[in-house]
């Protein structure tokens, strides 16, 4: 079997941490299974691949290619226009990079082009040499994504077919495509000694410049600074406890990527905190070199997104550290969760009742350590490298289709 795997950044979001797990769990089940990585920017993502020895060759978007996406669309007929303008301005660049890809693709000839965002499943499907059969891998909702849906739409025919993090995000692809391409859903691994309740921790007040404290509950929320992912919700939660509860807030990550307008910045959160009486309870550490260590750090991990999350490998990866968990329910995130059992659930967007549920946990080491618990519990049976790449072998196969000569059964 070979694959190449097209990976739209080299920077380390969500997607980009999944491909990694995703390639290693490869690497352990099927040592002897050709993978190959195109990535279009250089960034961890890069070097994660590399340390499992798998190539990996940076092919950059031309700028304005990176810089597309559907939050630079806007509304209005102005704001429409000047976004049509843009589009005819990347038509060129998008074709040169095109013809380099195919290029690229014919050379390794793979079995399954496995791509793994928007911009490669379009291109992917493409670029795509006539026997190669291309995996769409998607992480994120469509359907409300105009420009996305309509060019994955108009590429449908040209894909083998899909995976998507969770039932959530399979359901949503099939209102855009249809049931023509088959979609599989496939919940995404985390490595289990990185994430794992023993190991080193942050000192999250000094990343944060707060004073050091003993006597305090840390709670925080690891995520890009994506729009939806509930900054404003966590900061207005954090406001409504009650003082005496002694609970510091953590804002932990940055933001990650390159599309216009997609993102808040950190000066937006910091205005926020202060207007909202939060300035020394609340700390801002940017990106952490290991988000483990970060978690280890906490009494209790928040997920706060606002729009439905398509997975949530936060939630994962902080119920892995044993961490108690309170997430936001809708999506993909919502079929982790076993409410009150292995995490404690929130109505997405509703500060108020996020604050019910970190006073809840804040005010309870005994709640705190049975959803820890739990949580570790689901990831040793859930999210394991092997299961996910259990999920994935016939799916490959399927596509490979019978060995050449030989009779229709699976290798
Ligand atoms: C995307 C999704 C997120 C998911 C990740 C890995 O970043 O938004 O929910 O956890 O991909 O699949």
């Amino acid at each position: 079997m070979s694959i190449v795997f097209l990976s739209p950044t080299g920077q380390s979001g969500g997607a980009e941490a999944a491909l990694i797990e995703l390639l290693a769990g490869l690497r352990e089940s099927h040592p002897s299974w050709s993978l190959d990585v195109i990535v279009a920017s250089d960034g961890p993502l890069v070097g994660g691949v590399r340390a499992l020895g798998v190539p990996v060759q940076v092919l950059p978007f031309p700028p304005s290619v990176a810089r597309l996406g559907d939050w630079s669309v806007g509304t209005g007929l102005l704001a429409r226009a000047k976004f049509l303008v843009r589009c005819a301005g990347i038509a060129w660049p998008a074709a040169r990079y095109l013809r380099r890809l195919r290029s690229l693709l014919r050379d390794r000839g793979p079995v399954v082009i496995h791509t793994n965002g928007f911009k490669m499943h379009v291109l992917g499907a493409w670029a795509k040499p006539r026997d190669s059969k291309v995996l769409w891998h998607l992480h994120d909702y469509i359907a409300r994504r105009a420009l996305t849906a309509t060019l994955l739409r108009y590429s449908a025919h040209r894909c083998a077919a899909a995976i998507a993090n969770s039932r959530s995000v399979a359901d949503d692809m099939r209102t855009v495509c249809g049931s023509a391409l088959p979609v599989h859903p496939v919940w995404n691994a985390v490595d289990l000694n990185r994430f794992s309740p023993r190991g080193p921790q942050l000192d999250l007040d000094a990343m944060s410049g707060l004073p050091s404290a003993t006597d305090v509950i840390r709670v925080g929320l690891i995520a890009t600074f994506a729009r939806w992912k509930g900054h404003p919700t966590f900061l207005r939660a954090l406001a409504m406890l009650p003082p005496s509860l002694r609970v510091r807030g953590y804002v932990i990550g940055g933001p990650v990527y390159e599309t216009a307008g997609s993102q808040v910045t950190l000066e937006e959160l910091r205005q926020e905190a202060i207007s909202l009486g939060l300035a020394n309870r609340v700390g801002f550490t940017g990106m952490v070199p290991d988000s483990s260590a970060a978690m280890r750090a906490l009494d209790v991990v928040v997920h706060a997104s606002t729009d439905p999350e398509p997975f949530g490998l936060v939630i994962a990866e902080a119920m892995a550290c044993g961490k108690p968990v309170i997430t936001s329910g809708a999506g993909g995130a919502r079929e982790l969760a076993e409410p009150d059992v292995n995490a404690l659930v929130h109505t997405p967007g509703d500060a108020a009742d996020l604050a019910r549920a970190i006073d809840a946990l804040a005010s309870n080491a005994k709640l705190r350590a049975r959803i820890g618990a739990a949580g570790r519990a689901t990831a040793e049976r859930s999210f394991t490298r092997r299961r996910l790449a259990s999920e994935l072998t016939p799916i490959y196969e399927g596509l490979a289709g019978p060995p050449r000569g030989g009779p229709s059964v699976r290798h």
